[in-house]
């Protein structure tokens, strides 16, 4: 079993990084490998709609987007980690899952997933909410916990102290592995995917 944790953030050992690496610690204990994946301070860039993901796979733009893309392919489960930036989540992670999620349901379909969400003050759950929705278009079952999935701080050391919210993290990372430990062990197929109808709204 393998779960692969994005760091949006550009802070690479920052609160973000510090909230992942409480759910690493429990994926650990519980033996199954995982990998903070961070997207760097290189900037992703947007999506341009060219729509040739949908043919290969693949974006034109080769980058981190790629990188995951390829590693995704043979993970059971994945967490998006950002930080709020101006009530919302990164621009890093909006562009890195709009290219990663177009057209791709058939990596991460029926595979678990859960977003973490890092703020000074406020602005987590709608950050959350937005993560989500990528999860809920594309099929996939969303692990949660005790309570929204975020901690406060500013730094790291900020966030060590919110023993609220890294046990929050602790079970969200807990619940996630028994989520996907339930699916891959009852080995029941999916059902029947339906061959999708676009309407787009044009008469
Ligand atoms: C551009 C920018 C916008 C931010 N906007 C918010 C905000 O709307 N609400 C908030 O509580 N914190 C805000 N913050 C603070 C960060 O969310 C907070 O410090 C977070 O824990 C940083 O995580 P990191 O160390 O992983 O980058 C903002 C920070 C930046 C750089």
């Amino acid at each position: 079993m393998k779960i692969i944790l994005v760091n949006s953030s550009p802070n690479k050992n920052g609160c973000t990084f510090r909230a992942l690496q409480e759910m690493k610690n429990v994926f650990d204990q519980e033996g199954v490998i995982s990998e903070i994946f961070w997207l760097g301070n290189d900037g992703i860039r947007g999506c341009i709609g060219c729509g040739k993901c949908l043919s290969t796979g693949r974006c034109i733009f080769n980058d981190k987007v790629n990188e995951f893309l390829e590693k995704a392919q043979t993970a059971d489960a994945f967490v998006f980690g950002s930080p709020v930036h101006f009530a919302n989540i990164s621009a890093n992670l909006s562009a890195f899952m709009d290219r990663a999620f177009y057209g791709k349901t058939r990596i991460f379909a029926h595979k678990p997933a859960c977003g973490i969400i890092s703020a000074r003050r406020s602005g987590t759950t709608a950050s959350l909410e937005a993560i989500n929705k990528y999860f809920t278009i594309s099929q996939m079952p969303i692990a949660s916990s005790v309570y929204w999935n975020a901690v406060h701080g500013k730094t790291p050391a900020d966030v060590e102290q919110d023993q609220e919210g890294l046990q929050t993290v602790r079970v969200l990372a807990k619940n996630l592995v028994w989520l996907t430990r339930c699916i891959k062990e009852a080995k029941i197929a999916p059902p029947d995917s339906e061959v999708p109808i676009k309407t787009n709204f044009i008469r």
